[in-house]
């Protein structure tokens, strides 16, 4: 039998170069390899949108365009929209038990993003337990592999710790997942700052038209100390560079372009205009395939209730084997 992998985006905007090189580049590659799963976390976007769900429903659409614009084929990964699979919900309810508040709050992602988010004190409880729900989206599809971005690393780790409670309490019944990290460690904004992310608006994304593309790269944050072209350029956080590192085929082009930057001997504007032509040519077929079926909601429709019935048949067998594991069998 194939392996399986789990992945999931949370659909409250297009998703970005950050996403493709955190995650999506590996779902594409391993898709023909595994058998693939891949999960609009429409219920885990609403722990900090509940008061506009709009938000999340109307950027699903926009999710699977993405998907069918990088290459995801629908005919072999299955497109799950978490809010229709009742078993997530029931598992996550098991699994509460086996979590301590103290655990929760510890998770260094949910940490910085409650800090990002200013909840301070009134923090949401379905936001401070999305890693619960999280590691039920993983192991109920029984997860060998997860391809995520290193910022989703401790999501991993605490369905890790979950599955192993759950294994030791009531028999081994759930399988434990391995994170697969991304070829290149995080990508960081526009702007310099760690994270790409669209509340920030520091993203370029998928879907970014070539003039947006050119103004955003035109715009991106170089090195600070650096006035006059003649001055020697520093590599490190430099996005500029980061950018490069993750996109250029060209290894010895790029070494070369940093060498002279160091030295004073290239401005930043040509290398800008060398990480524009890069990100086109990334970016072109990925718009044009994304064009395709931007006005097809007939097919998106039939993506979305063909996924959602694929994974019903591997989420009712789990959630049948997690009850009898506990002794839920009355009649
Ligand atoms: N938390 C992930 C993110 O913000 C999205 C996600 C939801 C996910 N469920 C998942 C990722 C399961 C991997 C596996 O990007």
């Amino acid at each position: 039998m194939k392996k399986r992998i789990l992945t999931g985006d949370r659909p409250t905007g297009k998703l970005h170069i950050g996403h493709y090189i955190g995650s999506l580049e590996n779902r594409v590659k391993l898709q023909y390899e595994y058998e693939s799963f891949i999960l609009i976390a429409d219920l885990q976007a609403l722990t900090d949108n509940f008061d506009h769900p709009e938000n999340i429903t109307k950027n699903v659409k926009e999710v699977i365009l993405d998907y069918l614009a990088v290459g995801i084929d629908p005919k072999i990964s299955t497109v799950v929209i978490q809010s229709q699979i009742p078993e997530i919900p029931e598992l996550t309810g098991y699994f509460m038990n086996l979590v301590t508040l103290s655990r929760l709050q510890r998770n260094p992602t949910v940490k910085d993003e409650i800090k990002e988010k200013k909840f301070e004190i009134n923090i949401p409880v379905g936001f401070l337990c999305y890693p619960v729900s999280q590691a039920a989206d993983i192991t109920i599809f029984g997860a060998d592999l997860v391809p995520v971005g290193e910022d989703q690393v401790p999501m991993i780790e605490q369905t890790r710790e979950l599955v192993r409670r759950f294994n030791n309490l009531y028999g081994k019944t759930l399988k434990e997942p391995k994170a697969l990290v991304s070829r290149v460690g995080r990508l960081p904004g526009t702007d310099g700052r760690a994270k790409m992310s669209k509340s920030l608006g520091n993203v370029i994304e998928l879907a970014e038209s070539k003039e947006s593309l050119r103004k955003k790269v035109m715009n991106m944050y170089t090195d600070p100390t650096r006035i006059h072209p003649t001055d020697p350029g520093h590599i490190k956080g430099n996005p500029v560079f980061t950018y490069l590192d993750a996109f250029s085929k060209d290894v010895k082009l790029v070494s070369e372009l940093k060498s002279r930057y160091r030295k004073g001997k290239v401005g930043d504007v040509e290398v800008k205009e060398i990480l524009f032509k890069i990100l086109e040519e990334f970016l072109k077929p990925i718009r044009d395939r994304r064009k395709e079926y931007e006005n097809k909601p007939e097919y998106l429709k039939k993506i979305m209730k063909e996924g959602v019935k694929r994974a019903r048949e591997t989420t009712k067998e789990t959630i049948k084997r997690v009850q009898k594991a506990i002794n839920l069998i009355y009649f």
